[in-house]
């Protein structure tokens, strides 16, 4: 078997392959490393047949769709996900055939009521279900602590005690342990009383995940997430820099139409003299009135640089051309101590 584990900050992914037929299958792959997923397959010649997630994540996103998108691969999960986009829904007990290799899905409820581990060989993959030394909390939606308890104690932890355990977290470095080492050394299994370990979970009083309802939105309905808005708008559009914009103006030579898609208050208070106030809420229906030559070339500007990315790909995709982003905002043309005027429009 090949096996690669990637680590995003205290989440896990892993990508586990077979060696004879180059099959391979991805679990609780991560928005951010993608481009790390495709490339560590391609290192391993391996082919990714499945993207799998073990459980709907509240505390990062998902990139199983985008993936499945890329890939033309299904995105399988338990039967009782929430997200419509899955292709496979998988009942506990049931295999998914990965080249030579077998990947038994076991139903662990609790952390999320779809919550699954992964069986294969010598390890299992426990989700959220069970971590080194700890388990998944049950304080997030559909979680459930009497549910935690039977997965636990009449599912995972029956499992072969030199079983290694891989979870979907892990904040200490730690590659992985065995179920027997989390039987006799994880703090929150030790008491083994039903209500006493249904009690101690009720009343951990976690902090929430940062992006909590971002994740959960995104990840059970296959909506975009703010980051990835912004990345596909920037992907379409070329950037001016602060400098280049500043010589740009000083020459007087380009007839450079410059936008302030910010509100008239921030406008008022301070902008790139020359600048045109118009504020991206209002974008797509004054453009026609305020930009009459589509071929023109057009700069649009906001405080950070964000919104006017998300503006200047909404222009293009209208057929304005000319249009680009500067790169940085309003803010950093004001540090970088170039030429601002307040007031109102002329
Ligand atoms: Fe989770």
């Amino acid at each position: 078997m090949i096996f690669e584990a990637v680590a995003t900050g205290g989440c896990r992914s892993y990508l586990i392959g077979c060696e004879e037929t180059c099959a391979a299958a991805l679990i609780d792959p991560e928005l951010s490393q993608i481009d790390r997923y495709i490339a560590l397959a391609a290192r391993d010649g391996l082919r990714i047949r499945y993207l799998i997630d073990t459980h709907t994540h509240a505390d990062h996103f998902s990139a199983t769709q985008q993936l499945a998108r890329q890939l033309h691969v299904p995105v399988v999960m338990h039967s009782a996900s929430p997200a419509p986009f899955i292709d496979l829904r998988l009942r506990g007990g049931e295999l998914l055939v990965v080249g030579r290799l077998r990947l038994q899905a076991l139903h662990t409820p609790g952390h999320t009521r779809d919550s699954m581990c992964l069986c294969i060989e010598d390890r299992v993959f426990t989700g959220d279900t069970l971590l080194i030394g700890a388990t998944g909390r049950t304080d997030l939606p559909s979680g459930d602590a009497a549910a935690l308890y039977e997965s636990l104690f009449e599912g995972v932890l029956k499992l072969d005690p030199a079983l290694k355990v891989f979870p979907a977290h892990e904040y200490k470095g730690r590659s992985h342990s065995t179920i027997g080492q989390e039987l006799t050394e994880n703090p929150r299994l030790q008491k083994r009383d039903r209500d006493t370990f249904i009690e101690m979970m009720q009343s951990l009083n976690l902090t929430m995940p940062t992006h909590v309802t971002e994740a959960l939105r995104t990840n059970m309905s296959g909506g975009k997430t703010v980051a990835q808005m912004l990345s596909e708008a920037a992907a379409i559009v070329p950037f001016m820099s602060l400098g280049e914009l500043k010589m740009c103006l000083e020459s007087g030579k380009d007839d450079l139409a410059v936008l302030d898609v910010r509100e008239r208050d921030a406008f008022e208070e301070g902008h790139i003299p020359g600048a045109r106030l118009l504020p991206r809420g209002q974008l797509e229906l004054r453009v026609n009135q305020e930009l009459t030559d589509p071929t023109r070339r057009i700069l649009a500007y906001c405080e950070f640089g964000r919104v006017s990315t998300l503006a200047t790909a909404t222009l293009r995709q209208m057929g304005f051309q000319g249009a680009v982003a500067l790169d940085g905002g309003m803010k950093a043309w004001r540090e970088a101590g170039y030429a601002v005027k307040a007031g109102k429009e002329p």
